[in-house]
């Protein structure tokens, strides 16, 4: 039975290869089977101080990344979560069932307000459950995200059970949908910490609009194993995530990869993977560059109206069974 897909990414930084990797490559396949839903979420990217022309910039921009990399508006809903009012009318409804200890113990609040102790704002702390709003609102099946989010759609879980076991079933309880090779691709700097696009050095990520020259650079600069051999193991983490990522751009398993580099160097094997990424990223930044401004306007308000009509019926049933309306 076909099952709904929602997921979303903020409009601010550069997106690299572990964000279309560990996300978008996971949705590009989800819309084949699945009804989607694709969310460029600025209500989130506001939680850090954003330049408003900057951030206008940025959501048209996420929006032509996700149609470079094969998210199709025939298929998929893609839009703008501060157009559907809805998502902050329940994310304040779901605050008043969340706990303040639920929020304390999030990963990310705790790294993200260590990061930037000057603006520990609530919007920050409340992150969670805006995404939560995101979730349920849709009926959401299928939540694609990288491993780093998973603590988020468990506290969507929770508070959809505690909203329905409070109020009458009214949300379906969302489950995340992980690739395994891609949800934790590893800085090229160091294979201990995730890719990253605020890592120090720039040598840390591939950014998706990385031109060939760069991208070549990085990967022949990326950190390698004291092992001379190339083998998908746990005790070699920088060969490990290379193999994944040509695996995953290659449409193949990394353990075939790695047997089919038995007894080459690693100068070899990062020649080659320079050209799988390079491959695939020269065609997505022509598509990418091709992409007329007012069309992609067009799509995010055919996705407004669209995703307007689902988020709608679902708040006129929380309404309902709150007593607010
Ligand atoms: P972010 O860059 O934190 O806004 O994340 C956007 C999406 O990309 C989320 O679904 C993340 O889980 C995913 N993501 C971010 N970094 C990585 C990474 N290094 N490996 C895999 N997935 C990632
Ligand atoms: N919090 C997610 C991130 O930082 C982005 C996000 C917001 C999201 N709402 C969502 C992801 C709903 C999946 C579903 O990457």
């Amino acid at each position: 039975m076909s099952q709904r897909v929602f997921s979303g990414i903020q409009p601010s930084g550069t997106l690299h290869l572990g964000n279309y990797l560990g996300a978008i490559k996971n949705w590009v396949n989800l819309q084949d089977k699945h009804e989607s839903v694709f969310c460029i979420v600025d209500l989130h990217a506001i939680t850090a101080l954003q330049n408003p022309e900057e951030l206008r910039k940025k959501t048209l921009e996420m929006a032509k990344i996700y149609l470079a990399a094969g998210i199709d508006p025939e298929k998929s809903t893609i839009f703008v979560q501060s157009h559907v009012p809805e998502h902050a009318e329940l994310a304040w409804i779901l605050n008043t069932i969340t706990k303040i200890s639920e929020l304390e113990r999030m990963t990310q609040f705790k790294d993200k307000s260590s990061e930037n102790k000057q603006n520990i704002n609530a919007g920050l702390f409340n992150y969670p459950v805006l995404m939560a709003a995101d979730i349920l609102l849709y009926d959401t099946n299928l939540v694609p995200v990288g491993e780093d989010q998973l603590q988020h759609v468990e506290i969507a879980r929770t508070l959809a059970r505690r909203f329905n076991s409070t109020f009458g079933e009214t949300f379906v309880i969302p489950e995340p949908s992980i690739v395994k090779e891609g949800m934790r691709i590893m800085g090229l700097d160091d294979p201990m910490k995730k890719m990253s696009k605020s890592a120090p050095s720039e040598y840390n990520y591939i950014a998706l609009t990385d031109s060939p020259e760069k991208i070549r650079e990085k990967i022949k600069r990326a950190v390698t194993d004291s092992g001379r051999q190339i083998k998908y193991s746990d005790d070699q983490p920088a060969i490990k995530n290379l193999l994944n990522i040509y695996a995953l751009l290659d449409n193949a398993r990394p353990a075939e990869i790695a047997s089919a580099y038995r007894g080459k160097g690693y100068a070899e094997f990062k020649k080659d993977l320079a050209e799988i990424v390079v491959g695939f990223l020269e065609p997505f930044q022509k598509r990418y560059n091709s992409i007329d401004d007012q069309d992609v306007l067009q799509t995010l308000e055919d996705g407004k109206e669209k995703a307007k009509k689902m988020a709608g019926e679902k708040m006129g049933a929380v309404r309902e069974k709150m007593g607010l309306a």
